[in-house]
């Protein structure tokens, strides 16, 4: 069976952990060339080296993705390395306690950060590859949102208006640079057991709660929203641009 990715070169944001660690993982043995973008050093050059160990082809770098300056020397690296981007996916993001406050505990600190990560790091990014996509005939941007930024629930503000602003931009630059062949689609997890996600998942009434909203029967794990991303980024979903899949065992489905 033929890779499902073979020859491509892929950033992924976050993807040292949770569900950017999965889609590095499976990007990689579907055949694509992975580069780690993520705050977390540690955790990324393990990655990177158990992935070259194993035949792949992985660079960690380094970013903080809000931060625009950082973006031009990624992209500038990567070039210098593999001549070529292919695929994007722009899957970091905060929550914690920034972005669970409801309204009126939410300071315009807390606001400004959850947004500068969770929304204006994907027009950042989006922006810088555009113009290799272009190069290239084409590429594929998927923006990893949630299916908070679809629906309301009782805690959060930022986080859900954060994600929002993920599945609207993404709608946006799909009708901007279809014309280019380069397609621009969101994912919207539902609860998901990753590293984000430990500690309000262990708390009993809280996972009792979520599981109950979830007619699978089971929280998510990051490989299940991997391969949505996977599906977007490979070239099975050449027609599917501006749109939005959701991958949360039915929750939204109440
Ligand atoms: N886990 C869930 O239930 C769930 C549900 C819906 C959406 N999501 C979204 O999925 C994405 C991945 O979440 P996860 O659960 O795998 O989380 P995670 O905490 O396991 O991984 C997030 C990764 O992003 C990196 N990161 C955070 N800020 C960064 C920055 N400024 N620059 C570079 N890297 C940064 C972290 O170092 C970490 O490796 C996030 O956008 C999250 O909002 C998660």
């Amino acid at each position: 069976m033929s890779l499902r990715l073979k020859d491509k070169v892929s950033i992924i944001t976050g993807g040292a952990s949770g569900i950017g660690e999965a889609t590095t993982r499976i990007f990689s043995d579907e055949g694509s060339k992975v580069v780690i973008a993520d705050l977390d050093t540690d955790k990324g050059k393990i990655l990177q080296d158990e992935i070259n160990l194993n035949n792949g082809n992985a660079i960690f770098i380094k970013i903080n993705v809000a931060n625009e300056k950082e973006w031009d020397q990624l992209v500038d690296e990567v070039i210098k390395k593999w001549g070529k981007i292919d695929i994007l996916v722009n899957n970091a993001g905060l929550s914690g306690a920034k972005g669970r406050a409801v309204v009126e505990e939410t300071t315009l600190s807390n606001w400004n950060d959850v947004f500068a990560v969770n929304s204006t790091a994907i027009m950042l990014g989006t922006r810088v590859v555009i113009p290799h996509m272009r190069n290239v005939g084409g590429g594929s941007i998927i923006n990893v949102s949630s299916i908070f930024g679809i629906v309301g629930s009782p805690g959060g503000a930022a986080y859900h208006a954060s994600k929002g602003a993920a599945r609207t931009f993404s709608k946006g630059a799909a009708v901007q640079y279809g014309k280019d062949n380069i397609r621009v689609n969101s994912i919207h997890p539902g609860f998901t057991d990753t590293p984000m996600t430990l500690d309000i998942h262990s708390q009993k009434e809280i996972r009792d709660y979520r599981l109950n909203m979830t007619p699978l029967g089971r929280l998510g794990l990051p490989e299940d929203i991997a391969y949505g991303i996977l599906y977007l980024a490979s070239d099975e979903s050449s027609w599917v641009t501006g749109t939005e899949l959701i991958v949360d065992g039915g929750e939204t489905a109440w």
